[in-house]
Formats: C-alpha cells, sequence, structure tokens
C-alpha cells in the first residue's frame, strides 16, 4: 500500500458496484480464527495516530503521519465504506485488542483503478501472522464482492515482511502492473 493523501483523493470517483441499490449490505470480512474486523471510527483516533505515526510501521512511506493526517486517514476510509462499501478496517483480537489495519481500497495501477490489499500490524504484534490472517479474511471478501477480476498489493522494492505477506497470500509480482512511484512493485492475484 502505497496510499497518500493525494492518491486518496484521486480515487474518490473510482467505480462502485456494491452498497448501489440492488446489492446487498455490507459487511466487513468474516472474523477469522484469531481477529476480527470492524469499521474504522473517531474513537480510533488514539491507536490510529500510534500505528501510523509510528516510524517503523511507516518505513516505507515518505513520512510518519502525525494526528492530523492519522484523523484524516480514518475520514478516509469512512468515505471509502459510503463511496464503495469498503475500506481499509480495524484489525483486533476478539477481545477487542487493536492489533492495526488491513482492507480494500481502490489505487491507481497502470493509471486506472485496481483494487489493492493493505495492512499494517503495530510493531509489538508482528511476526505472529497476523496481517496474513486479516489480509486472507480480505481476499476473501473482494472475491465474495466480485468488483475487480484482479487483486493487487502496491509494495515498496524494499519492504520485504510486506512482500512476504503478499507471497503467503498466492500474490506473485506482475512486471505488467506498473504504479507511478519506480521504488513500488506491483504484485497481483486473480479473482
Ligand atoms: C507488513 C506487515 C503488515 C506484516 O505484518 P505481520 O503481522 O508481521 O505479518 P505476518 O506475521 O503475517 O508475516 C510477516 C512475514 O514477513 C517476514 N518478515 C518479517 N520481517 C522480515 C524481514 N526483516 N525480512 C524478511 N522477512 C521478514 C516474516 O518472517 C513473515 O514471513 P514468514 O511467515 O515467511 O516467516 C508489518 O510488517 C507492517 O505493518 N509493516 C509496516 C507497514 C507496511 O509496510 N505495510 C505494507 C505496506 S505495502
Amino acid at each position: 500500500m502505497i496510499a497518500g493523501d493525494a492518491d486518496q483523493a484521486e480515487h474518490s470517483g473510482s467505480p462502485t458496484h456494491v452498497g448501489s441499490p440492488g446489492y446487498p449490505e455490507l459487511m466487513p470480512p468474516r472474523d477469522t480464527a484469531r481477529l476480527r474486523l470492524r469499521e474504522m471510527t473517531d474513537d480510533d483516533l488514539d491507536d490510529m495516530a500510534a500505528l501510523l505515526g509510528d516510524l517503523r510501521v511507516m518505513e516505507y512511506y515518505p513520512h510518519p503521519k502525525d494526528r492530523t493526517e492519522a484523523a484524516e486517514w480514518i475520514r478516509w476510509n469512512r468515505r471509502n465504506y459510503a463511496e464503495h462499501g469498503f475500506g481499509l478496517w480495524i484489525v483486533e483480537t476478539h477481545k477487542g485488542e487493536f492489533l492495526g489495519d488491513c482492507g480494500l481500497t481502490w489505487q491507481t495501477v497502470n493509471g486506472t483503478p485496481h483494487l489493492e490489499v493493505g495492512f499494517h500490524v503495530k510493531p509489538s504484534a508482528q511476526g505472529k501472522g497476523f496481517a496474513t490472517e486479516a489480509a486472507l479474511a480480505c481476499v476473501d471478501h473482494a472475491r465474495e464482492l466480485e468488483v475487480a477480476a484482479i487483486l493487487t498489493a502496491i509494495i515498496h522494492r524494499d519492504n520485504r515482511p510486506s512482500r512476504r505477506v503478499a507471497e503467503k497470500l498466492g500474490m506473485q509480482r506482475n512486471p505488467e502492473l506498473r504504479h507511478k512511484s519506480p521504488v513500488h512493485e506491483v504484485f497481483s492475484l486473480d479473482l
């Protein structure tokens, strides 16, 4: 995931089928063995500001986000739920411990909107398979939504943990797909 604020604005007009009349009410992905995914709200600002303000989590982003930018991230995702029926969801344990976010957004690849899976896990919870477990639920969810033929992941070429998560989802680097950032590679999976 690469979404900067400019990217977020750019995608507000992306294809929307779900959430339109005739489509069922939209829910987050199913619970997994250890995790629950749910909509982000303003009440998550402390957790999201800590996550997106962490230098380790933001290593491959232009800069860590301050509290104002974290609040905009939450607003961006709430717009995504309203416009598309999906976005990045809060990932937490069944007991409600905050772990990070994970979900589906529209991102520009080859100049057109492509569905992307993205994930961020707080450092103290990394390396336990949480990103993979949450993202697998998002892959299933993407299949059920039927809004895209392929799922992508836009990953900085040096971001090995993220690449490993993509590979464990069954994604492969797709050299035919390009993001405008020259240091990012696009992975994809047929849905
Ligand atoms: C990418 C990220 C979400 C992975 O979260 P996670 O819950 O630790 O992921 P998982 O435990 O499911 O899997 C991590 C994989 O990366 C591997 N990994 C972790 N650190 C690594 C490193 N420094 N070098 C190589 N591989 C590494 C793990 O070994 C594991 O792979 P394995 O199962 O083959 O051993 C987490 O590292 C993160 O939040 N990074 C910062 C945000 C980010 O870059 N998000 C993705 C943007 S595209």
